[in-house]
């Protein structure tokens, strides 16, 4: 019914304004009781294997939403309905900024991609707070993704990071520094080693001031695609060296791999599934050279439960998605966590666990 609707109707509107009226809509459906229970009952993923534990934090199953859907955390309750095991919120500012000018999201349906340069529109991390500070009814992990705001000079940037965490450290499970949005000018410039190692230091020393006696909450480092291989070693050293928990594997490209959309050329970053293998690699070359010592959550094209299990065999241990959600809508999640586990059950495995290990 989806791929018809998508067909006629949306396909047609422009992407922005579906996204707009689609956050409205779930955000008001997941405020209703009864039309949060229709949504839970026609869609949420039944997950059969136990739960995936990582950081402290449970998981019914791999599948998350990534960042950038939810950038304000409006519609929570609906998207934990529609069956994500964990949602990350954001990518949030301190300040409230508009973003890019339009049109700044392009469909590319040739190519099961979209093309995106948002450059983080948010309403800035006092609204998102309060937001959080309400919610109710949201138990799969939030993660929430920090960004510096355009007008932040590079020099003053790690200050952006530290005021977000500050302000939003009660209210998420887990945080994710965004340092690979192609969007923000300049902003790929903080995953070099200089950059990088100062910026990782402070972060770090805030999180264990923030939660003094307990072990620091997960923080994951979001990377680029488009970063040579030394340029990643040098990333993962140094988180390591500053004991981040992990890194979410990827953000979208800037490479324009055999297109054959006319929106091609628009500047911005590449998602959905001409970005699916880069970011596998990627993942794969994170696993061998940190000897498995970093949690890899994997984005980038997944579409279906095959794509997961590629993910996973590669060394993630959770997934993300946005593009696939785009276009497969509210029946993704549970397609794609059925179709995960009947491959499973094809192999003999009966733990998501075990899918690294095969
Ligand atoms: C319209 C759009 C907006 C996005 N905004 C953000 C963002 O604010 N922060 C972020 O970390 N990633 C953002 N992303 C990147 C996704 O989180 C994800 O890393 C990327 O799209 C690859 O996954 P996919 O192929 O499943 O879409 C955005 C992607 C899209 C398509």
């Amino acid at each position: 019914m989806y791929n018809t609707l998508y067909a006629q109707v949306l396909s047609r509107i422009d992407p922005e304004a579906i996204h707009h009226f689609s956050v409205q809509m779930l955000g008001v459906a997941g405020r209703i009781p009864p039309t949060r229970a229709l949504l839970n009952s026609l869609f949420s993923a039944r997950a059969l294997f136990p739960k995936i534990e990582v950081g402290g934090l449970s998981f019914a199953h791999p599948l998350g939403l990534a960042g950038g859907f939810d950038k304000d955390g409006r519609c929570l309750p609906a998207l934990q309905a529609l069956g994500f095991s964990f949602i990350e919120v954001g990518t949030v500012t301190p300040q409230p900024q508009p973003g890019n000018p339009q049109p700044r999201l392009f469909r590319l349906p040739e190519d099961h991609a979209l093309i995106n340069r948002m450059g983080f529109p948010s309403g800035g991390m006092v609204t998102l707070g309060e937001r959080l500070k309400r919610r109710s009814a949201v138990d799969v992990p939030i993660f929430i993704s920090l960004g510096k705001n355009k007008a932040t000079e590079l020099q003053q940037a790690a200050q952006d990071y530290l005021t977000l965490l500050d302000h939003l450290y009660a209210y998420g499970d887990a945080f994710v520094i965004n340092i690979s949005s192609p969007n923000t000018p300049d902003l790929r410039k903080l995953q070099t080693r200089d950059y990088l190692a100062s910026l990782l230091e402070q972060v770090m020393t805030k999180m264990r001031e923030l939660g003094p006696g307990q072990a620091p909450k997960p923080l994951f480092v979001k990377i680029a695609p488009d970063l040579s291989w030394a340029e990643i070693n040098d990333l993962l050293d140094l988180a390591l060296q500053f004991g981040i928990m992990g890194i979410i594997a990827t953000n979208t490209t800037l490479e324009r791999p055999n297109l054959s959309s006319p929106y091609q050329s628009e500047t911005g970053g590449l998602s959905g599934q001409p970005l699916r293998q880069r970011s596998t690699e990627i993942i794969r070359h994170i696993r061998q050279h940190t000897e498995g010592k970093l949690v890899i959550i994997g984005a980038g094209g997944i579409f279906t439960g095959a794509d997961i299990l590629e993910k996973l065999e590669a060394g993630a241990s959770l997934v993300q998605a946005y593009t696939g959600f785009i276009y497969k809508g509210p029946a993704f999640v549970r397609q794609a966590i059925s179709q995960l586990e009947n491959r499973m059950r094809q192999a003999g495995l009966s733990r998501y666990q075990e899918i690294g290990r095969l």
